[in-house]
């Protein structure tokens, strides 16, 4: 392995072989090595002295998947501290066949001169320039493509970068040879300008593949690698709507900035959600993709215009949150238009839409004027007076409008991730030796929380370092009990033949950090420099209204546990979720007032299914309650799948009548609505900051009312789970809460009070029940459970000896009683996890209306289909649980034919147009979708949809 120096003084290059220490050393970690040997930290950045560094990680040309990313670093004119920044595209992939690690760029050739360097296998050349001299870098591209093939990815400096204003990005060239990939915080761009090269074109062609030791070894670990990031929950978010899934996310998190940081949850962020952005693009043609070969998550996005051609690539987060919302823009062409503009001047569009918002605090342009912020592009273009200030960043832009509030750390703007609202990320900006860069180390743990937030920087500092030093993708690191760290020793271990340990590469990149605060002390970058701008610890961002409060003495300790600090435990842990006490059988609601009693309820808000007054079960319960000294009041307008709206109504009875106890009694709706209720009456926020997709659990804080669940149907199991499903109708989805805090705190199962459900109540309850049994005994979720497992075979023997009883005889006690069971087996059985059936029934659910059991009778089948090879053993338990037959989708089809239940789509008045829709909410059901056994994409989604048309 070679590193290739090319010195732009004498316009020579030769190779050196990169020193056996750094063998398994690349990106981030080679150039803070270098820098340290042969840059003194008190270099001018665009000066002589300084060098332009590029490299690869140690694994690129592997072709094992998200190792590509490309690394540009050197002294940054714009924090004066030592800078890597990194992108996608081949570009790493080509140096590594060409046995390249890194290109150490030296020396200045004479003023004004402009030239190109040309790297293949048969030798590099340097290529004058000056006929590209002011060429932007989407022509640039166009042209050297004509000269020199299809075949080369390139690096290259657009007008910004030639006039060395301290935003100036490197630009690489993605997979279809546009120039979207920028190597962009820093200003690095500004120091390949320094040195002469306008850019980089290298040219793979015809090289060998890169040597593997143990070809064995490596295939399975990249094997068993991508089957993790195939059922990760983040990697399949990412894979369906691109790294705008954030924008949702973080709104609600609060961390999203808008018109110059200002608040943390832009206003009609909806517009820009993620959703929104690949509903649009769909629609008009426009993909997704990866930005570097072999990539299995292709999250870049290629956005289209209305009329289908081509307007952007990599319609990204920072740019929604940056080029969009900070500059109170919210539409999506607008941000793809000014995305664009930014990668044809090769200029980072965070420092830029930064700068952009302070401009507009000092009247320089309007809020939300899209327009406006395209004409200060181009003085940045021109290089007129203010589009130097401009330029050169957001520091330069304050103090030329002589504006106090910066919103910069270490001389670099603030990313779409606002350190106020997600303190660990601000802790990070405070000490990284890279500034204000998320991709520094990002982490949304325990956000608000004052303490314990260095710790909780170091650890993804430190995660990042990782992924920067090895060139790994940021985006595509699970979460759950994958190591990273083990997964890279591994793949080292097997390429070079070496006995790699995951603390070996932990050691690694602990090294990079330390190399770079090294560096970084040599340069004065601590001095220079405030810790954080003042303003984020004066100013509370709304709607957290948090500030930066994190001790100082905490931040500065955060360095000391560098050394001690080891991968956290990958503990495997069973999870068992905690039973409430149940009562359970006939005539067991007389004991409910006791029970309350117990409880301390003094006043019960008793929430309940309209029907449930009219059969006079409310009046009884009230009677009960009344009989032990417990007032109540009743809500009873509880309507299926309830939306948030009815949970703000009921929590506001709830505090305007001084209640302090739930009752819900009635189907899933109402459970689910007490539990809810119970969380709005107890926490801040929205119940949309709860969802368990972005993490919400965890945020709900006891202490919670006590709630008291009696289930009337036999389907859902809420009374003895912690889930709740409510209806989210501006976003035509259902929102999942997950949160052991709201386990009923009783469960009173009265199997007389199911007897009133109709037949086709009955059937459909029965359905979801069995769902629950039949996907929770396969879910991938938890793939190993025998507890629950046991619990769904268990309840699927149930529902077979008493559905069809129930069904016929809504009095049969017994066959009652067998269902309220079921329910309950498969209320827990689930907790293991669901898959597709219930992707598809909480997306009929949300967007028709239709009935959750009655949706689940056709999503089921969808399930069983979808999964019948993966899961052949397991449906083989299910078909002899059920009916003692062998093959569960037919067993399911005879069963149906008994209730009655529709076994297509079109019974469900779906029309067959309505069919893609559907599709696209299906796939937005991240966690079900990462549960279900076989793997899934858009196109077998629909697939499956038409199957049952
Ligand atoms: O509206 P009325 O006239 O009152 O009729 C009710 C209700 O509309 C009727 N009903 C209930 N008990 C009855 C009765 N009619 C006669 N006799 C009785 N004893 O049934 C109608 C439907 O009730 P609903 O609560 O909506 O049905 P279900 O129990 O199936 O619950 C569905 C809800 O639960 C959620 C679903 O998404 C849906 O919102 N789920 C909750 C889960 C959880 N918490 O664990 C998991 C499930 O997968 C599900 O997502
Ligand atoms: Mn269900």
């Amino acid at each position: 392995m070679k590193i290739l120096r090319v010195d732009m003084n004498k316009l020579e290059v030769h190779y050196e072989n990169l020193p056996e220490e750094w063998k398994l050393v690349g990106g981030r970690g080679l150039i803070a090595k270098i820098m340290n040997k042969e840059v003194p930290p008190t270099a001018d950045p665009l000066g002589p002295e300084n060098k332009l560094i590029i490299a690869g990680g140690p694994l690129a040309g592997t072709l094992a998947p998200q190792l590509g990313r490309i690394s540009v670093g050197g002294k940054s004119p714009l924090t004066l501290g030592i800078k890597e920044a990194n992108a996608g595209g081949p570009a790493a992939q080509d140096l590594d066949r060409l046995g390249i690690r890194a290109i150490i760029v030296e020396g200045m050739p004479p003023k004004d001169k402009l030239f190109g360097l040309k790297i293949s296998k048969d030798g590099v050349s340097f290529i004058p320039m000056d006929e590209y001299k002011g060429m932007k870098n989407y022509k640039l591209n166009q042209e050297l493509r004509k000269k020199y093939g299809d075949k080369i990815s390139t690096a290259s400096i657009g007008v910004v970068g030639e006039k060395k204003y301290k935003s100036a990005a490197v630009s690489f060239s993605d997979m279809l040879g546009d120039p979207s990939r920028n190597a962009a915080r820093g200003g690095l761009g500004a120091v390949m300008a320094s040195k002469g090269l306008k850019a980089i074109i290298i040219d793979s062609s015809g090289a060998s593949s890169v040597d593997i030791s143990d070809k064995e070894k490596f295939r399975e670990t990249v094997r068993s690698w991508i089957d993790t990031l195939n059922k990760d929950v983040t990697c399949w978010l990412f894979r369906q709507f691109g790294t705008p899934l954030a924008v949702s996310t973080n709104s609600y998190q609060g961390t999203m900035p808008w018109q110059n940081y200002t608040s943390g949850r832009p206003l009609g962020f909806q517009k820009v959600s993620g959703e929104a952005i690949k509903k649009l693009n769909l629609e008009r043609g426009g993909k997704m993709h990866g930005c570097m070969p072999g990539c299995v998550i292709q999250c870049s996005i290629l956005y289209h215009n209305a009329d289908g051609t081509p307007l952007c690539s990599a319609q990204e987060y920072e740019a929604v949150g940056l080029l969009g919302t900070n500059l109170g823009i919210t539409d999506p062409d607008a941000i793809g238009r000014l995305k664009y503009i930014c990668d044809d001047l090769g200029i980072d569009l965070i420092e830029i839409g930064s700068a952009l918002g302070v401009a507009a605090d000092g009247g320089k342009m309007r809020m939300g004027d899209v327009e406006g912020a395209i004409g200060l592009l181009a003085e940045v273009e021109k290089g007129s007076e203010f589009g130097k200030v401009l330029g050169d960043g957001v520091v330069s832009t304050a103090k030329a409008l002589r504006i106090g509030r910066i919103p910069a750390f270490k001389g670099q703007g603030i990313p779409a991730h606002d350190g106020r609202a997600a303190k660990g990320i601000g802790v990070t900006y405070a000490t990284s030796p890279m500034g204000a860069d998320h991709t520094a180390g990002l982490t949304y743990r325990m956000p608000l929380q004052k303490t314990g937030q260095a710790a909780n920087s170091l650890r993804f500092q430190v995660a990042a370092s990782t992924c920067d030093t090895f060139g790994y993708c940021l985006n595509a690191v699970p979460g759950g009990q994958a190591s990273l760290y083990s997964f890279l020793a591994d793949l080292l271990s097997a390429r070079y033949g070496m006995n790699v340990t995951a603390e070996d590469v932990l050691k690694i990149a602990k090294e990079t950090i330390k190399e770079e605060r090294k560096f970084n002390e040599g340069a004065g970058f601590d001095k220079i420099w405030e810790r954080y701008p003042s303003f984020y610890r004066t100013e509370p961002l709304p709607p957290m209204n948090s500030v930066f409060d994190v001790e100082d003495a905490e931040i500065e300790s955060i360095w000391d546990k560098l050394d001690g600090f080891k991968e956290p435990k990958q503990i495997w842990e069973m999870r068992f979720d905690p039973m409430p006490p149940l009562l359970f059988g006939p005539g067991v609601i007389r004991q409910l007032g006791e029970r309350a009693k117990q409880l301390k309820m003094k006043k019960a808000l008793l929430i309940a299914d309209p029907i449930m007054g009219k059969l006079g079960n409310t009046d009884e319960v009230r009677g009960i309650l009344e009989k032990s000294s417990i007032a109540s009041v009743v809500f009873s307008d509880v309507e299926p799948d309830p939306p948030v709206e009815e949970i703000e109504k009921i929590a506001k009875l709830y505090q305007d009548e001084h209640c302090d106890g739930l009752i819900a009694m009635g189907g899933g709706s109402s459970m689910d609505a007490g539990k809810a209720a119970a969380i709005k009456v107890s926490q801040s926020g929205p119940l949309a900051e709860y969802e368990a997709a972005m993490g919400g659990g965890g945020k709900i804080k006891a202490p919670l009312p006590p709630l008291i669940c009696i289930p009337s149907t036999s389907g859902t199991g809420s009374e003895v789970n912690s889930y709740a499903v409510i209806t989210d109708q501006e976003r035509a989805k259902k929102l999942l809460i997950i949160s052991k805090m709201i386990i009923p705190n009783l469960a009173v199962i009265d199997p007389n009070i199911t007897r009133t459900m109709p037949k086709g109540l009955t059937a459909e309850t029965g359905v979801d029940a069995l769902a629950h049994c039949i996907e929770g005994y396969v879910s991938k979720n938890t793939p190993f459970h025998p507890y629950y497992s046991g619990l769904a075979v268990a309840g699927v023997k149930l529902i077979g000896n008493s559905l069809r009883k129930a069904y016929h005889n809504g009095d049969d006690l017994n066959a009652r009683m067998d269902m309220c069971m079921a329910a309950i087996d498969g209320g827990i059985a689930f907790s293991k996890g669901l898959g597709l059936g219930h992707a598809i029934g909480h997306a009929l659910g949300a967007q028709y209306h239709i009935s959750h059991g009655k949706a689940l009778a056709v999503s089921l089948l969808c399930f069983v289909r979808t999964n019948k090879e993966v899961c052949k053993n397991e449906f083989w338990d299910l078909a002899l649980a059920l009916d003692r037959s062998e093959d569960l989708e037919s067993a399911l089809m005879r069963l149906y034919q008994d209730l009655n239940l529709p076994t297509r789509l079109r019974d469900l008045g779906i029309t067959e147009e309505g069919i893609k829709a559907l599709a696209f909410e299906v796939g937005k059901d991240a966690a079900n979708l990462a549960g279900n056994p076989a793997p899934l994409n858009d196109r077998r989604i629909l697939e499956i949809l038409k199957e049952f048309y």
